[in-house]
């Protein structure tokens, strides 16, 4: 029988210690949860620990500071960084954010040179593009979390505006993870029916425009700090495909070469992940609105590149 799936996840913050939470509840794996703060991985992984007789689920949890416990894990995701505060923009975290994951790509390269990588740290899409050049992995196996999350944040509002179970919509939201992101009303449906059949223009409008500043409205509530439940379980759905070899369909983002016409450029589109993580790139016919604004969105993730000079 193959031994158990590893997950490691790096950050121990809200987004991380949460997908350790619901990686064990759907016991997928064990996992080792790092930080560099002392205490905080080993405290929250003890505390998870504690919980598996209630709910009875059997998998390891183990905090740590450093990565020799994180060695030969099928997954790393990588949450570690400095979430977004009120009135910050996503790429005001750039720098900070590009250092830290730069530093957490070379130790995951080394103790888990076989791994799935599953970026979440901010701005997504190029802290993806930094882990995919500091690993050296190829392509198929470094993968950014942000259309799952954006998707479903469509999802959740399609169906509240419908008065319809979530189960029943599907959502597709292309683009990089920022306010340029595109949702596709147009790919979504509720059953199988498109929603631009059920739902009037100005209102599918307004739940884009929510969608698209999905993201601001959770940080403006909270005050300190971003969302956490949604986009820890995105990058747990993600690595359940991978694991599971289940071939999802899920949007995420992905390094193109050439396909959208984009090239060299982490972003999101939809893609099939199984086992070898990304196994197919999923390129959907868009009308010319739709593909200018897939563009406009590329255009500001490269922004980021060029800042970055990767
Ligand atoms: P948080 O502040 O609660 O946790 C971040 C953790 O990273 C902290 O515990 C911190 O000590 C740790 N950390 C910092 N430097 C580290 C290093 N070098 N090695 C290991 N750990 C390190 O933040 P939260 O809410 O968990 O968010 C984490 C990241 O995820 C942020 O960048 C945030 O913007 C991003 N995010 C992305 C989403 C997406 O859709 N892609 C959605 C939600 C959050
Ligand atoms: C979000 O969309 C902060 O990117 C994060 O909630």
């Amino acid at each position: 029988m193959a031994g158990r799936n590893k997950v490691t996840v790096v950050g121990a913050g809200n987004v991380g210690a949460t997908a350790a939470h619901w990686i064990a509840a759907k016991e997928l794996a064990d996992v080792v949860l790092v930080d560099i703060v002392e205490g905080t991985p080993q405290g929250k992984s003890l505390d998870l620990a504690q919980a598996a007789p209630i709910d009875g689920f059997d998998v390891k949890l183990v905090g740590a500071n450093s990565y020799e416990a994180t060695a030969d894990s099928d997954i790393v995701i990588i949450t570690a960084g400095l979430p977004r505060k009120p009135g910050m923009s996503r790429d005001d975290l750039l720098k900070t954010n590009a250092d830290i994951v730069g530093k957490v790509t070379d130790e995951v390269a080394k103790y888990s040179p076989n791994s799935v990588i599953i970026v979440v740290s901010n701005p997504l899409d190029a802290m993806t593009q930094v882990a995919y050049k500091r690993s050296g992995f190829p392509k198929n196996r470094v993968i950014g979390m942000a259309g799952v999350l954006d998707s479903a944040r469509m999802r959740c509002f399609l169906a509240e505006a419908l008065d319809v179970s979530v189960e029943d919509i599907t959502a597709f939201v292309l683009g990089g993870h920022g306010d340029t992101m595109v949702p596709l009303p147009r790919y979504s449906t509720c059953a199988g029916i498109p929603v631009t059949e059920l739902l009037p223009k100005e209102q599918l409008d307004a739940i884009i425009t929510r969608t698209a500043n999905g993201g601001a409205e959770i940080v403006g509530l909270l005050k300190t700090g971003s969302a956490f439940y949604a986009p820890s379980l995105g990058a747990v759905e993600m690595a359940q495909s991978i694991l599971k070899d289940k071939k999802r369909i899920l949007p995420c983002a992905v390094y193109l070469e050439g396909e959208y016409g984009i090239n060299n450029l982490f972003v999101g589109v939809p893609v099939k992940l199984g086992k070898n993580g990304v196994e197919q790139i999923i390129e959907i016919s868009l009308t010319n609105e739709e593909r200018a604004a897939l563009h406009k969105s590329a255009g500001a993730v490269q922004e980021l590149i060029d800042v970055l000079g990767i």
